[in-house]
């Protein structure tokens, strides 16, 4: 029987004997005396070996290699005070090892370790063949530290919502409706009912709707989405969530409640006590400030608006952006001017580029000189009378040293753009303290948001979500009930109060242009189901893998997963997706239309 873990061996266990399971992290031969670093997912212990004080262990520890299997009983001594290791938590003492049993062994020679799991042995390995060895990836300290505090994040959700606040969890079925709303969805075929599909859930919205209406006040589910959309560092075709759902309560003693269990979360993982309330911005405000829904405040760069200091001005590309309906915005980076080139902004340079790949047509700017001058391209400096100019150095705060980047033409393009800008330059700038934890609400969304391409408004978050009652004569410009979690620029939750009346519920899919023949036809039993008494009711879905991400200090969220799937959305460990055989494609009633590239 194991009696510890090779990370928890401290100086008060010296003089026990001790029985240990794990691999070997790496073996140093030290002049006949034999180190072995044994590895669980706790740490490392070292075990000695040597031919006078241990000489039943030495034969085997003599032919040992990384990762061989190992159970070790010995006795715990200190280390000599010269060979404290203070990098390790059991760097204090050692084994010296009585007994070694090689559990399973790795033949070097015929199966090279694809890479080195050791820290002390590995340099920085391929992504891609860290996810198709992944097992091997996640003896690693750094992912087995990352799932650690998943487990961790888990724990603490759990722990808080059923000890401390009555929640119940219910799972949701993963075989579901196809209802796309969003993202694509993953279709399932059914061998028993030819030409049609199940579709995985991208969330358990309407199932945890549903959960209302019968009465499971207080639901919550460590979920699994599935959503067939363009993959990010930040997103996964399938991925987590903590999905919470509440009756008889407001927005304030929801937004309430989550911020009690978010504070939770930290202090039990990170044992950081968050101040509350969490700050608040409207969706207005984060936009008009930052361009975005999900503003990383950790640092200022604040955008300001000056389309009406220069619609009048005689530079056409301010003036005729403002004309047509447009805005003119400005990123005022203070130190921009000496930190920036003019290569940068100009066509071809990298901060032009990025520019560009948000919409933006070109990137105007200013520079204010150390002696106050101002410098500009010329078509700027050309039509700018002086007051003009002094109005905008005024308006955005500008010094002498600022660089001024400008954003023209219609507002999400500018606002897309110069969020994009700011986030690069406050990296580049060093502007981003990596210790700061800045979580806010966004609230106040829009209901909806007109997309030009398919020429309709879209439901801003979902078409369950609800009006302030104030506002709902008006649909189409009112407000919804919304609220988004940002955690450091992330968006790590999201969720709102719910229609719950069939008639509203029936306006918005008309708003988002959904016939009453195909609501009924999709959301027919969510319709019905709110005729048979239904409770008012509100929730909010939390990124888990996002979140972990987050707290583990991670940049992509493949890091917080145990197999995750590559941008492709592959995974290289079990080689998913793959082909299937011909009789198992006829089974499902499916013939493929697909025809490979020449
Ligand atoms: P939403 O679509 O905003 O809301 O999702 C909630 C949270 O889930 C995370 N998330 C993702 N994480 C990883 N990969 C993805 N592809 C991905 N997509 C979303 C984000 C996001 O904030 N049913 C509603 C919630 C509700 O209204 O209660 C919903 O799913 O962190």
């Amino acid at each position: 029987m194991r009696t510890h873990y090779c990370g928890h061996l401290q100086a008060k266990d010296v003089g026990q004997t001790v029985t240990l399971f794990g691999w070997v992290d790496r073996r140093r031969d030290h002049g006949g005396v034999l180190f072995i670093d044994l590895r669980d997912r706790t740490g490392i212990s070292q075990v000695v070996s040597d031919p006078e004080r241990t000489p039943d262990s030495y034969k085997t520890a003599k032919d040992l290699g990384n990762e061989y299997v190992l159970k070790i009983v010995g006795r715990v001594t200190k280390r000599p005070p010269d060979s404290f290791n203070p990098r390790l938590p059991t760097g204090e003492v050692e084994i010296y090892a009585d007994q070694i049993e090689v559990l399973n062994a790795v033949d070097h020679e015929a199966n090279p370790l694809p890479f080195q799991v050791s820290a002390a042995e590995s340099g920085s390995v391929k992504e891609d063949l860290r996810l198709k060895y992944r097992y091997l990836d996640l003896r690693r300290e750094r992912m087995s530290r990352n799932l650690q505090l998943r487990h961790q994040v888990v724990k603490a959700i759990r722990r808080y919502l059923e000890d401390e606040q009555g929640f119940m969890e219910v799972e949701t079925p993963v075989l579901t409706r196809s209802t796309p709303e969003g993202a694509r969805d993953y279709l399932v075929p059914s061998r028993v009912n030819p030409n049609e599909f199940y579709a995985l859930p991208q969330s358990p919205q309407l199932f945890k709707q549903l959960l209302m209406v019968a009465g499971f006040d207080r639901y919550y589910q460590i979920a699994r989405c599935f959503r067939d959309e363009d993959l990010r560092a930040d997103r996964q075709p399938e991925f987590t969530q903590l999905d919470m759902e509440m009756s008889f309560m407001s927005q304030e003693e929801i937004l309430n409640l989550n911020e009690g269990l978010v504070c939770h979360i930290f202090k039990q993982v990170k044992g950081i006590d968050l101040p509350r309330p969490f700050p608040r911005l409207t969706y207005k405000e984060a936009m008009d400030r930052y361009g975005c829904d999900k503003p990383d405040t950790r640092y200022d760069l604040e955008l300001v608006e000056v389309s009406d200091l220069v619609k009048e001005s005689g530079f056409k590309v301010f003036s005729g952006a403002v004309a047509s309906g447009g805005i003119v915005k400005v990123l005022p980076i203070p130190g921009g001017n000496e930190a920036i080139s003019n290569v940068r902004i100009k066509p071809g340079g990298d901060l032009f580029n990025e520019a560009t790949t948000m919409g933006a047509k070109g990137l105007a700017y200013i520079r204010v000189r150390d002696d106050g001058d101002i410098d500009t391209i010329g078509a700027i400096k050309d039509n700018l009378s002086e007051s003009q100019k002094q109005e905008l150095l005024n308006r955005t705060g500008a010094q002498p040293g600022h660089l001024l980047l400008f954003g023209a033409g219609d507002a999400p393009t500018v606002n897309k753009t110069l969020d994009r800008l700011r986030q690069v330059v406050a990296k580049e700038l060093n502007l981003i303290d990596p210790d700061k934890i800045n979580l806010l609400w966004v609230v106040e969304f829009p209901m909806f948001e007109w997309n030009p391409d398919e020429n309709r408004f879209e439901a801003l978050h979902h078409p369950f979500t609800a009006p302030y009652p104030e506002e709902a004569h008006d649909l189409k410009n009112a407000r919804a009930q919304a609220y988004d979690l940002v955690f450091n620029g992330f968006e790590v939750g999201g969720g709102s109060l719910r229609i719950y009346q069939s008639g509203l519920q029936q306006q918005v899919f008309e708003t988002i242009g959904l016939s009453q023949a195909d609501a009924e036809n999709k959301f027919g039993f969510l319709l019905e189901a709110f005729k048979y008494g239904t409770p008012p009711h509100g929730g909010i879905a939390y990124g888990l893998d996002r979140l972990v991400m987050l707290l583990a200090g991670e940049e992509s969220i493949r890091d917080a997963i145990a197999f995750p799937k590559t941008q492709q959305a592959r995974c290289l460990l079990t080689n998913a997706p793959s082909n299937v055989d011909a009789k198992q494609l006829k089974e499902l009633h499916i013939a493929s239309t697909h025809k490979p590239k020449p």
